[in-house]
């Protein structure tokens, strides 16, 4: 609600600056209206016409749409390319010594690599790949600190046609089994460890502990050296260092299908099984590029840098693929906004004369809290464009980022899109649409966005209802690996007469401006980061002294949702110190599970869990309760109502 009423107090509107628009892209509110009537009248020939743009095509495609196996659309068939070609071998002619990558490590040292280094580096990698019987198709997981190598593995994957699923650092070996195990992949890609906050964080070991837990399909480990301590499994594992050595610095790239899958990537959705989002290679790059020119505006001067990491699709689609395919210069940082001191980003755009700036709320709702002394020891003029993506950015930190980094002369895209959308759905243009702090303003030329009820009716101006894509667009999700009936199930439901299904909810103001309200789900977004309820409710359950858990969020100042777990042990239900003790050992169970993010922030215990008489867990409630209230409102469904106060602690 609190958000709710935010929005409808927030009536300020920022056109946009004069001379941002005077060497933008798209320049001007009838430029976009010029796209988007272009998309109307003719909405291959628009799709086609970017993909020809901006995509280099080792074979040219004849079809633009295929919708014979709806939902699961196909584009650019016939067309055949590689990505790693398109990022890297067709900016050598003309800017082999340029830099690519601005790699700044935890301790502040910082690599620079040209894009005729990454490709030697990628081809040496991918010939080492390919030493190993790695071949178009098979799929190859990614466990990386945030370093070059990161990158430099996904598109050298990508050379060779091999499909990469990138799993974040910060996921525990189980969660990193389920992923491999999933797959089926044949090898890893990992470190001995990366550094975040001055600290080493593990992550071979973890690959260690997974493959020991079970994970049959793997055969090799290839791990890059970066903290001094990997432990190499004869037979099995072989050094990054030791595999590139030999190898030839030009490899010749596998030219693929443009349905051909470029990568998985796994999210949370409502059951607590991770579902593999499955990429195209063609499509995902006509919209990753086009966002990077007409959202971000990316040009040859630019020094770009977003704060993601590449475990997460902003990394795919926002440090990997798209900027490099525009042959920019872009900032990658492995470390934490918090280390040394609450400065480094500032300090780091000064440092590097960072121009585009991309990053996440709950890292802006942190920073503001610190005050604006800190960025104002920095010079930050460099700046000419910010952008946030995650989740919706309150009014508040958006006009603390407004004024105190972007000078009130940057513009601010907030992004809306997901994992699944593979690029910017709905953003400002920002040479041609005003902004409204806390609104992500109006969809992107092409994509055909609605806000509409459970039957697929649009609703009217300020009503909340489903997020929907009418159209099918170039960068969609394919599928869901291995599971064609929960795709469509999940994002095409029936009633809704063949519409996306984004899973958010949402509103349109009276300018037709969206308003992004939250999921209709049980998805929870921590930190920008989407967790399922049930996830963390199995993970839960799987300890052997729980009985049944329940899993909700609550609203947090500064990392949007925090999770709030009910749970029924097993036997007595602990108090006083048994249940502080409790509490921490599940706390940190979840995080060996699923991984720290997933720790709830508040775990209470009883008795049972507030229930229908059908034996429905009435998570309504539970919402209630979890921020301290006894809830309102209809409870006469309730089996069980004295437990809704034992809940409460009261
Ligand atoms: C969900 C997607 C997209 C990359 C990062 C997250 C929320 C994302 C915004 C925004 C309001 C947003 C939505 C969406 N979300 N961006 N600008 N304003 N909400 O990717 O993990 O796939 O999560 O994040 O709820 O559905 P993801």
């Amino acid at each position: 609600m609190s958000n709710l009423e935010s929005i409808l107090t927030e009536n300020r509107i920022f056109p946009p600056n004069p001379a941002f628009s005077a060497r933008a892209r798209i320049d001007s509110k009838a430029a976009y209206d010029r796209l988007v009537a272009e998309a109307e009248a003719d909405y291959e020939g628009f799709w086609a016409r970017l993909a020809r743009e901006f995509v280099t095509w080792d074979t040219p495609f004849s079809t633009v749409l295929d919708a014979h196996r709806a939902p699961h659309y196909r584009w650019f068939t016939e067309g055949r390319l590689n990505a790693s070609v398109n990022c890297i071998d067709r900016h050598l002619p003309t800017k082999a010594n340029k830099i690519a990558l601005i790699a700044e490590a935890d301790d502040g040292s910082v690599r620079h690599i040209s894009y005729q280094q990454l490709h030697d580096q990628v081809a040496q990698l991918a010939n080492g790949l390919r030493s190993l019987g790695i071949a178009q198709g098979d799929r190859v997981i990614i466990y990386m600190p945030m370093i070059p190598e990161a990158s430099i593995a996904m598109l050298a994957c990508a050379r060779i046609g091999a499909i990469h699923s990138v799993v974040f650092g910060g996921f525990s070996a189980e969660a990193l089994r389920d992923r491999i195990n999933d797959t089926g992949a044949r090898l890893i890609i990992t470190a001995d460890g990366g550094m975040r906050g001055g600290r080493a964080v593990p992550l071979k070991a973890a690959v260690d502990k997974a493959i020991e837990a079970g994970c049959p399909s793997v055969e090799k480990v290839v791990v890059y050296e970066r903290i001094g301590n990997a432990c190499l499994t004869e037979g099995r594992d072989i050094a990054w260092a030791t595999l590139t050595a030999a190898q030839p610095s030009t490899c010749p790239p596998v030219m693929v299908e443009a349905e051909h899958p470029l990568f998985l990537l796994y999210t949370s959705g409502s059951t607590g099984k991770p579902k593999g989002v499955q990429h195209s290679t063609g499509g995902f790059l006509v919209n990753a590029c086009m966002t990077n020119a007409w959202v971000f505006d990316l040009t040859d001067d630019d020094v770009y840098w977003c704060t993601a990491d590449v475990g997460w699709i902003t990394g795919h689609s926002y440090v990997t693929y798209g900027p490099l395919a525009l042959g920019v210069t872009q900032v990658m940082f492995e470390g934490i906004p918090s280390y040394p001191d609450g400065g480094r980003f500032w300090q780091m755009i000064e440092r590097h004369k960072v121009s585009v700036f991309y990053t996440a709320p709950t890292a802006i709702r942190a920073l503001m809290k610190l005050g604006d002394a800190i960025p104002a020891q920095y010079d930050l003029t460099s700046l000419r464009l910010l952008g946030t993506v995650g989740e919706p950015i309150n009014p508040e930190a958006w006009m603390w980022y407004h004024r105190v980094i972007g000078a009130e002369r940057c513009p601010i895209a907030d992004t809306w899109w997901q994992t699944e959308t593979g690029a910017h759905m709905i953003a400002p243009l920002p040479g041609a649409i005003a902004t409204k702090p806390g609104s992500c303003t109006l969809p992107l030329p092409g994509i055909i966005a609605d806000i509409v009820d459970d039957e697929g009716n649009p609703v009217g101006h300020n009503q909340g209802g489903n997020l929907v894509i009418k159209k099918p667009w170039p960068s969609m999700i394919r599928t869901i690996w291995g599971d064609d009936a929960r795709f469509a199930r999940s994002y095409f439901p029936e009633k809704l007469k063949g519409y996306y299904l984004a899973g958010d909810s949402a509103r349109r103001d009276d300018d037709g401006y969206f308003w992004i309200m939250g999921r209709i789900d049980d998805v929870l977004n921590v930190s920008g980061h989407r967790l399922g309820t049930m996830e963390i409710e199995s993970a839960l359950v799987a300890h052997p002294k729980v009985a049944e858990a329940a899993v909700v969020g609550k609203p947090h100042e500064i990392k949007g949702e925090a999770v709030v777990a009910f749970v029924v042990c097993k036997g007595e239900r602990p108090q006083g110190a048994e249940a502080e003790a409790m509490v921490n050992t599940l706390r940190d169970w979840v995080a060996e599970q699923i991984g720290p993010i997933a720790k709830p922030d508040d775990i209470r215990f009883g008795d049972n869990l507030p229930k229908t008489r059908s034996g429905k867990i009435m998570r309504r409630l539970l919402r209630g309760i979890a921020i301290g209230e006894l809830p309102q409102g209809d409870v006469s469904t309730l089996e069980n109502p004295a437990i809704l106060e034992q809940l409460l602690g009261k």
